[in-house]
């Protein structure tokens, strides 16, 4: 399709209201001026409307990515029209850590993240120099926060972080609805194959797990969930799934899809379970999810790309184990991401999280912050009102009844 990068954001443009409601405000009052922002996300179009957004705020804009197959190099194309963008799909991790060390050397005062592997290098002895001039980070997913939350336990986290992950207009819809709908994508673009009637296990039972097992029953797929929390695995319980341990589910499993932000999920054990035929995908963060490693071993040839990014393993013993997108989140490797509607929240609260740490300036800790409810109420009430959806309102009656009982 001719123009493709500029068709397609100018689509997702269009399905993101509330942030071009913030983008109107901040064009206005231009709180980024002089301040550069660097920004290490999924470079595909909803990432475009964003990063025009910021750089609309006033600020000095440069992007690359966060994951070597995230990348659509249509929105590259285009985007480099307006700013500085260092990413290509399928790029090499030297390329990937390339474009990090890139974005930083021109000296950021706000970074933004996903998965923090940018926020690490910010952290080594070589750029000492530049933590003076950081505002602070906001990082999009629950990874990344995990990891940031474990350096600030150790007293080494060197600037403030918005946990824009925490957010509820956040990990509610698009870690949920958002990977949940996009991981069907992903598996559907990969393998074009039916879900109904077929077996899924679905490996973590988190905020992603749960719209991934919804989605998956939803296309009708008997779906199976396998959990370490004993709590979130009541949950699937009474959500209707079936759950067992992972080895034992993985003897049924047309699909293994796993969304867990933990290692070794997928390991020899489950795959000397795994049916012959069964496709492995990863929604996690990080391609580490699926032991791949012990996969080759396992394996007596490997076929790259019997469908596009899809490969095939074959098994001594006979078995040929598919897996998609080289185990890196399927959903942005093979699928085309979460829906605008829904990147809409997360993204309008990465630039209201921008705009707290630039109106914030000196009087925050070196500690993860959660973003404030205020600022998670008025995207809710914004989203509502672009969808055209109305609600009730407390009278003052109710109120009292509800915040003032005295015995
Ligand atoms: N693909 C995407 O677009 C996308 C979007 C949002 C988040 N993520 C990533 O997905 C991962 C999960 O995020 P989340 O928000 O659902 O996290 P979460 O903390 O809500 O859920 C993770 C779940 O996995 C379970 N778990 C951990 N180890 C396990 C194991 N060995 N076996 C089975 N279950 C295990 C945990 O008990 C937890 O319930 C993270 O890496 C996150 O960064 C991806």
């Amino acid at each position: 399709m001719k123009n493709s990068g500029k068709k397609r954001v100018k689509w997702a443009q269009e399905h993101m209201p509330v942030l071009a409601e913030i983008r109107r405000q901040l064009k206005k009052d231009q709180p980024f001026q002089d301040l550069v922002i660097s920004m290490a996300l999924h470079v595909e179009p909803k990432t475009a409307v964003l990063a025009l957004t910021l750089k609309d705020g006033g600020a000095e804009v440069y992007l690359t990515s966060c994951n070597p197959l995230s990348t659509q190099d249509d929105t590259v194309a285009y985007l480099k029209k307006s700013l500085p963008v260092y990413a290509k799909k399928g790029e090499t991790e030297k390329e990937l850590f390339a474009g990090y060390e890139a974005v930083l050397d021109k000296g950021p005062n706000i970074v933004i993240d996903d998965g923090s592997d940018m926020i690490a290098l910010l952290h080594k002895p070589n750029r000492k120099d530049q933590i003076s001039d950081i505002l602070g980070a906001s990082e999009e997913t629950t990874t990344g926060i995990q990891r940031l939350r474990a350096l600030e336990k150790q007293g080494k986290l060197l600037f403030p972080v918005m946990a824009t992950n925490n957010a509820v207009m956040k990990h509610f819809f698009d870690n949920r609805y958002g990977t949940g709908q996009s991981t069907i994508d992903g598996i559907l673009t990969g393998t074009n194959l039916t879900i109904a009637g077929k077996t899924a296990v679905v490996c973590g039972y988190g905020w992603c797990g749960r719209g991934i097992a919804t989605r998956m029953r939803g296309m009708g797929a008997n779906v199976i969930v396998t959990e370490v929390n004993p709590v979130k695995a009541i949950e699937a319980l009474h959500d209707g799934f079936r759950v067992m341990p992972t080895t034992e589910a993985a003897r049924q499993a047309d699909f293994i899809i796993t969304s867990t932000g933990n290692k070794g999920v997928i390991d020899a054990e489950a795959l000397k379970n795994a049916k012959g035929g069964c496709i492995l995908a990863n929604s996690g963060h990080f391609n580490v999810e699926i032991d791949i490693h012990a996969l080759e071993k396992m394996s007596e040839k490997t076929e790259r790309e019997v469908r596009e990014l899809v490969d095939a393993y074959y098994l001594k013993d006979g078995r040929i184990i598919y897996l998609l997108g080289e185990g890196r989140l399927v959903n942005l490797a093979v699928g085309q991401g979460h829906p605008a509607e829904i990147m809409d929240m997360s993204f309008s609260l990465q630039a209201l999280a921008a705009l707290y740490l630039a109106e914030h300036k000196g009087e925050m800790k070196n500690e993860v912050y959660e973003i404030p409810y205020a600022l998670d109420s008025m995207v809710a009430k914004l989203k509502l009102k672009a969808m055209g959806v109305e609600i009730d309102e407390l009278t003052e009656e109710q109120r009292k009844y509800i915040e003032s009982w005295e015995l």
